[in-house]
Order: structure tokens, then sequence, then C-alpha cells
């Protein structure tokens, strides 16, 4: 099935339609991975479209940016108008949101300082990242041979393409062996992360999930996970996590914008827990959802309505559309 696309994408501030979205095939990205980017969720809540940590994606892009020495005329403000008028041109209700940032064309050489940053946001539908059924019945994941970058290597923080190489390698290994995702190790052989997801574990109602220093993509859903596991009274830690923690704990899920909040339910064919769903991964499954659902108050603030009809309806802490820029 070919991709499936929505009208128009935002190129530079420009509305072009999807068919029309090229860029030169010498332009520095292709050739050395130069861009950096974002994947954030418009969800359609029963008080209609919004956004979900829109400021914080935004703002991760701008620190993938810098780390990478790229600028971009546009400040957090404006990035966040920007996907609110994409989404608003393209009408969607929901939609996965992708922005990303990219040396463009002028020359080729592995020097990017010469070729433009040019900026792209694209939108399209997509469901449940490891299929709806593993939201319920867990999903079965291998531990990865290949390790996560160096952390002085490429830098994990910044949400840059070229440590995608080292994702698809993570999961075309773990497909071909027949599971639905690898989990891979740092190169201390401690616990990272997913080739797209953060991860915890649940042993003795305590949550564990490793530390930035692991060469982990700081997060946005893990943030959203270790607060609302605050909320709910449980003990978060951040911590450097032995791989055999996983075998032994009472419960494993991964969570990202793509893949929310997904159990695992066996790793490396060892099962576990009790080889489904917990109550802990259950209950913050729950919490997470509502807050998407508009079934609990957006009490952090987490939520941006899209259409300017709803964004009286926001939180409190939301910041309205219509109040920007
Ligand atoms: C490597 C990696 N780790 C973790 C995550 C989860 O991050 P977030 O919750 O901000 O989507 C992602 C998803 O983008 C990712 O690609």
């Amino acid at each position: 099935m070919p991709f499936p696309g929505t009208g128009k994408i935002w190129m530079n501030g420009k509305l072009v339609a999807w068919k029309d979205a090229h860029i030169h095939i010498a332009s520095h990205v292709i050739h050395y991975g130069s861009g950096v980017f974002e994947g954030a969720r418009c969800y359609a809540t029963p008080k209609g479209s919004a956004c979900f940590r829109l400021d914080a994606h935004m703002q991760r892009l701008q620190h993938s940016a810098k780390i990478y020495r790229m600028e971009y005329p546009l400040d957090l403000a404006g990035w966040q108008d920007a996907v609110l008028d994409t989404i608003r041109a393209n009408e969607m209700k929901s939609c996965y949101i992708r922005p990303i940032l990219y040396r463009g064309y002028e020359s080729l050489g592995v020097n990017p300082f010469s070729c433009p940053v040019d900026a792209a946001i694209m939108l399209w539908d997509w469901g449940a990242y490891l299929g709806k059924e593993a939201l319920e019945e867990g999903c079965d994941v291998q531990i990865a041979s290949w390790a996560r970058m160096a952390p002085n290597t490429l830098p994990a923080m910044a949400k840059s393409a070229a440590n995608y190489a080292n994702s698809a390698l993570i999961k075309m290994e773990a497909i071909t062996d027949g599971y639905s995702e690898g989990i891979a190790l740092d190169v201390s052989g401690n616990v990272s992360e997913g080739s797209g997801q953060n991860i915890f574990l649940v042993r003795d109602r305590i949550l564990h999930t490793p530390t930035i220093g692991s060469s982990i993509l700081g997060g946005i859903t893990r943030d959203c996970i270790i607060t609302l596991a605050r909320d709910l009274g449980y003990t978060v830690t951040e911590t450097v996590v032995p791989r055999e923690a996983l075998y032994i704990a009472d419960e494993v899920f991964v969570v990202g914008t793509a893949a929310e909040v997904t159990p695992i339910r066996s790793i490396d064919k060892i099962k576990v827990g009790n080889g489904r769903r917990g109550p802990v991964t259950e209950a913050l499954q729950r919490a997470f959802f509502d807050v998407i659902n508009g079934e609990t108050p957006d009490t952090h603030g987490w939520l941006t309505y899209v259409y300017a009809e709803e964004s009286s309806l926001r939180s409190p802490r939301g910041t309205p559309a219509a109040a920007r820029g």
C-alpha cells in the first residue's frame, strides 16, 4: 500500500501538495543523514483535536538542531504555530506530526556548513505502532545484538536522522528473528532503549527506567509516564538497568509517541511476570489514555487544541493557539 500522505506539506513556510514536495538528490541530508526531526501526535479528544505536548516536542527539535549547529528562523511559538497551521490547512482531526530540519542543496561534502537548513512539516494517519492487540496482549521482544551509540559518537539526546540507522539495524534484526521489537543495550552492556521507544520495568511496584546517560533519547512519553506514575503514588527511579533485571521484572513496558504505552510479555523468549499486561502497566496506560481521551482533566497542560473554537476549552495551564504570535 502506498504511503498514506495528507494533502499538503509545509515546506519552509509554504504549503505544497504532497505529490510535489520534492528535494534534490544532491541534498546533503540524503548523503550524510544531516537531519533532525520530531514525531508528535494530534488526538481527536472529546473536546476537539489536540496536539499532545507540542511545546516539548518543538523544544526538543530546537535542541536537536542546536546540537548539530543548525539555525532556522523560527522560535518555539513559531514552530508550534506552523504545526497547528498545517493541521488546520489539512483539516485533520487526528494525525501523526513529523517536523524535520535538514541540510539541503548547495554542495556535497562532509562539511554541511555551506548547505542551507531547510524545514518541512508532514502529517499522516498512524495507528498503534506495535499493533492495537499489543496494547492489551503485550509484545515479544529480543535484546538486540546491536548496541546503542556510544556517548562520544552520535549524540543520543538529539533526535537526528543519523541515529535511526542504528534503530533500523535493531528493528530489522528483531523482525528477521520473529520479534516485534529489539531492545538495545548501551556500550557498557546496560539496558538503553528500543529502536523507537523508552523502556520501564516494574519490580515490587517500583518503576525503574534507564538514565539519560545510557544513550537514550529523552522521551517525552517517558517524562509523562514518570509524572503520571508519581501522581499515582508510585516510586520511579532513573537508574542503570542491567539486562537481567528485565528478565526477572514483574512487568516491562515500552513508551513513545508512536508506541504509546505497550506492555512486553516476553524478552528473548523468557516470559515477563505472568506473560501478560501487569496491573501497574495497565494503571499507567489508563492514566495516559485518560488524558488523551479527555476522561481526566489535563492538569499538566499537555494538550494544545488545534481549532480556534476548541482553544477556549483548553486546560488552565495550556497555551491557547490564539494567544501565540
Ligand atoms: C530512539 C527513541 N527512543 C525513545 C523514543 C520515545 O520518545 P517520545 O516519547 O518523545 O516519542 C523515540 C521516539 O521518538 C525514539 O525514536
